[in-house]
């Protein structure tokens, strides 16, 4: 007896008219036509199933708090900044993970069910981390959350942060974070990275930094970053996260760049809402677009995940926490809309996610968890056309999101009729 049978589904590898059989929390099959009798029975009429989505890239103790204390005028980084500094010191454990846990609402509905998020440790008092902690606990049974503790005010240039950065591991925190773009100088920049790398070795630990989140060419932080993962043994435990700054690199540069991010095993994720929203911003014309370079990081065989980074924060007004958001702005600023190139920005949001966050049993694969998502849609190419609703979000096994299909009626020319968007094509 199955716990689960899944019918008729396609899945994201293309595969169509698939069933998922599930026992204990796990995919114990999948194939065409499985007749076992099951607990529950969900009818996928054709819908696309997939492993869930990732947000590799979050900052959950800034989210949903557009507005307070006021609106951001400018709608730019600078005030953004400001906006965070003059909230910080009103912010309570209780706020921050009533927000947060929130969140975490809003990203079980869309199917979304790991999430790395960075955490301010620029504050003393760790309440962030107090606030985040707790929510990964409390929705361990439902959301994989990663914690990176994240020193927003610069490794080096405040004192505090290494002590700080250290109590907050001490604590449970997952991940060395960093941001040496924001040093005071290059060479503090470099001696961040070393640091900070050193600790994750001792610990033995991941990283994932902030890194070159900059227009500036001349931001070649990830070169350090890649040559200290190799030189402390780190390979495919170091991610960079924006790497904006790559792109406005020189051309020749970045040829021996890649190579070496490549060796470094260094995975890479780009936030395509909130780099084309905020770099390039001092530009006149031409505006850069500022996102790094995704389908180039990919050829070379990079790992390259997209990030939603902000949610109706100081920095960014919008979001609702949907992947399929990101992997759309994702595949229009990368320019990435090639076939295959459509589908690689499908895998940044699950299956490269998966890989920066080292998640294991993840994946629509016989032995896998039983984490499943199915969208109104018939491909992964027609959920980035339709960002459709999340028919069923399940969790080991278990529905812990359903969505009824959207419906919408045309009453028009003297008849009633309903309207479809799918075309089917894909
Ligand atoms: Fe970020």
């Amino acid at each position: 007896m199955l716990d689960l049978l899944i019918k008729n589904v396609n899945l994201a590898n293309a595969e169509k008219g698939q069933d998922i059989a599930v026992i204990d929390g796990k995919i114990v099959e999948i194939a065409t036509h499985i007749t076992t009798p099951a607990q529950q029975t969900i009818q996928g009429n054709g819908h696309l199933a997939s492993a869930p989505f990732i947000d590799s890239h979050f900052h959950m103790d800034s989210t949903l708090s557009l507005g307070q204390p006021r609106l951001n005028q400018s709608g730019t980084l600078l005030e953004g900044i400001a906006l965070w500094g003059e909230l910080k010191p009103s912010l309570t454990v209780d706020a921050i993970k009533k927000r947060a846990l929130e969140l975490c609402r809003w990203s079980i509905a869309r199917g979304t069910l790991a999430i790395r998020t960075h955490v301010d440790i620029s504050d003393d008092r760790l309440l962030a981390v107090d606030a985040l902690l707790e929510v990964r606990e409390e929705m361990s049974e439902y959301i994989d959350i990663q914690i990176v503790a994240f020193p927003q005010d610069g490794f080096l240039r405040y004192a505090k942060s290494e002590q700080n950065l250290l109590r907050a591991l001490d604590k449970g925190v997952d991940v060395v974070g960093g941001i040496p773009h924001f040093e005071r100088t290059m060479a503090d920049g470099s001696a961040s990275i070393r640091r900070l790398c050193e600790i994750a070795q001792q610990r033995d630990l991941l990283v994932d930094m902030h890194c070159d989140e900059s227009d500036d060419p001349m931001s070649r932080h990830i070169e350090v970053l890649a040559s200290e993962t190799i030189r402390q043994g780190l390979q495919g435990r170091v991610t960079g996260s924006h790497l904006t700054s790559m792109h406005s690199m020189d051309n020749y540069y970045v040829s021996k760049l890649l190579p070496l991010i490549r060796e470094a095993q260094v995975h890479v994720v780009a936030n395509p809402l909130i780099n084309i929203t905020l770099q390039g911003r001092s530009d006149s014309y031409p505006k850069r677009r500022g996102m790094t370079r995704v389908p180039e990081m990919l050829e070379a065989g990079i790992n390259v995940a997209f990030g939603h980074d902000c949610v109706m924060d100081p920095w960014y007004s919008f979001g609702t926490h949907d992947m399929l958001d990101v992997a759309h702005m994702g595949l229009h600023v990368a320019q990435m809309t090639g076939m295959s190139q459509m589908s690689a920005a499908f895998e940044a949001v699950t299956n490269n996610a998966a890989k920066v966050m080292r998640l294991e049993n993840y994946g629509l694969q016989v032995g896998c968890h039983a984490d499943i998502v199915i969208c109104e849609a018939s491909s992964a190419i027609e959920a980035l056309q339709l960002r459709p609703e999340r028919l069923f979000v399940i969790r080991r096994g278990k529905v812990i999101a359903s969505t009824e299909p959207r419906v919408t009626k045309l009453h028009i020319q003297n008849t009633e009729s309903s309207v479809s968007f799918s075309k089917g094509l894909f």
